[in-house]
């Protein structure tokens, strides 16, 4: 196959998001090894978007922008093989183009990413009959750090769980998968979300001043056993949330109050990935299939035609998108907002 000619929203340099981002025209080359190539009808915008334009992970510039992705496949690797219904990643079954795969563009090691007319993506799933690509382009980066922190976490069934910043993605991923596994969830949330992780089964309170009185009452004046704390960085709550579980800072763990977690002896997750955890090429079909049965979801904020794609930074970046921010360079991802 010959590469193609894509849009694509990278940066060349590190900086703030609107100063080092933007548009170019390249051409993206034939997948390599086992990855394959997509028209991208979907990608969600992630805080780690910034992060990464900001310098958190340095390495090899030009890099793009949209991590979780949704596409027609358009070309395979070459080391693309299937056996008897499983394919390289674990997904279900052998890939061919004009198939319709979610799954992770590879943007620490690609000059470009999901945010794209055409992406590469080095892990790949088949989109389960009844679920719409814009959606299973919501789950791959909330889904993983979600299911992954829990269990690190050992999450066991009856625990009581406090899950900090439920209207942030990865919380709201997170009530549902600890629900699921059985425990007794809580979570503090701001009102747009309140309805829906009550109708999970958590109990939901706001965050923010007297969260703690708040969460206390709550559990009838019980400590809590474990607490996941998940929004934006927001110093200053660790240590409140920390008295929640008994005192115990390692009853606590956070995805991103690193420094502040670490001085405090509570736990940060990706201090603690090892191998062994649910390979994503588990985890993402699950999780597609359960959101194909409407088991499991994640809200979407907005959708943005990709030429718009400063208005998707900007309501990112202002912390508060309540959902996925998700760009549809094409068309057919399209419906209305
Ligand atoms: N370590 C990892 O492995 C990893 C992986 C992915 C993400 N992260 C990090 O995790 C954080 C969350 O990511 P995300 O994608 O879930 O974020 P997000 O969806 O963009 O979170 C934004 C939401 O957080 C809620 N919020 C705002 N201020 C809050 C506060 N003070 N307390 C509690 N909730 C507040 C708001 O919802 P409501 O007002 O509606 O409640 C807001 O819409 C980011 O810092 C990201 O970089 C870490």
């Amino acid at each position: 196959m010959p590469s193609v000619s894509s849009r694509v929203i990278r940066f060349h340099e590190i900086g703030e998001p609107f100063d080092v981002l933007r548009e170019e025209r390249i051409e993206i080359p034939d997948p390599p090894g086992d990855s394959v190539r997509v028209r991208v009808l979907a990608t969600g915008l992630n805080p780690a978007d910034w992060s990464l334009c900001r310098g958190f992970m340095p390495g090899t510039l030009p890099r793009g922008i949209g991590c979780d992705v949704a596409g027609v496949v358009d070309a395979v690797g070459p080391d693309v093989v299937g056996v008897a219904g499983v394919d390289r990643k674990g997904g279900s079954g052998t890939v061919r183009a004009g198939d319709v795969v979610f799954g992770t563009a590879d943007f620490v090691g690609q000059p470009s990413a999901g945010a794209a007319d055409v992406a590469i993506l080095n892990r790949w799933f088949r989109i389960p009959d009844g679920l719409d690509p814009v959606q299973a382009a919501t789950l791959p980066m909330a889904v993983q750090t979600a299911a992954w922190t829990l269990e690190l976490m050992d999450l066991h069934p009856g625990a009581t769980l406090l899950v900090h910043g439920a209207g942030a993605m990865v919380g709201y991923a997170a009530v549902q998968i600890a629900l699921r596994r059985g425990a007794r969830v809580i979570a503090t949330a701001g009102p747009t979300f309140t309805a829906d992780l009550e109708g999970f089964g958590a109990r939901v309170t706001p965050y923010g001043e007297g969260m703690p009185a708040r969460v206390r009452a709550l559990t009838g004046g019980r400590d809590i056993d474990l607490v996941l704390d998940t929004p934006r960085p927001s110093p200053g709550t660790l240590p409140d949330l920390i008295a929640l579980a008994g005192g115990d800072p390692r009853r606590v763990v956070t995805i991103s109050n690193h420094e502040e977690a670490r001085n405090l002896g509570a736990r940060v997750n990706i201090d603690e990935l090892r191998p062994g955890l649910t390979p994503l090429s588990v985890l993402l079909p699950q999780y597609a299939s359960l959101a194909a049965q409407g088991a499991f979801r994640l809200p979407i904020a907005k959708t943005y035609p990709l030429e718009q794609w400063r208005d998707a930074v900007r309501l990112s970046l202002d912390g508060n998108p309540h959902g996925k921010v998700m760009l549809l360079p094409d068309a057919r991802g399209r419906h209305e907002n």
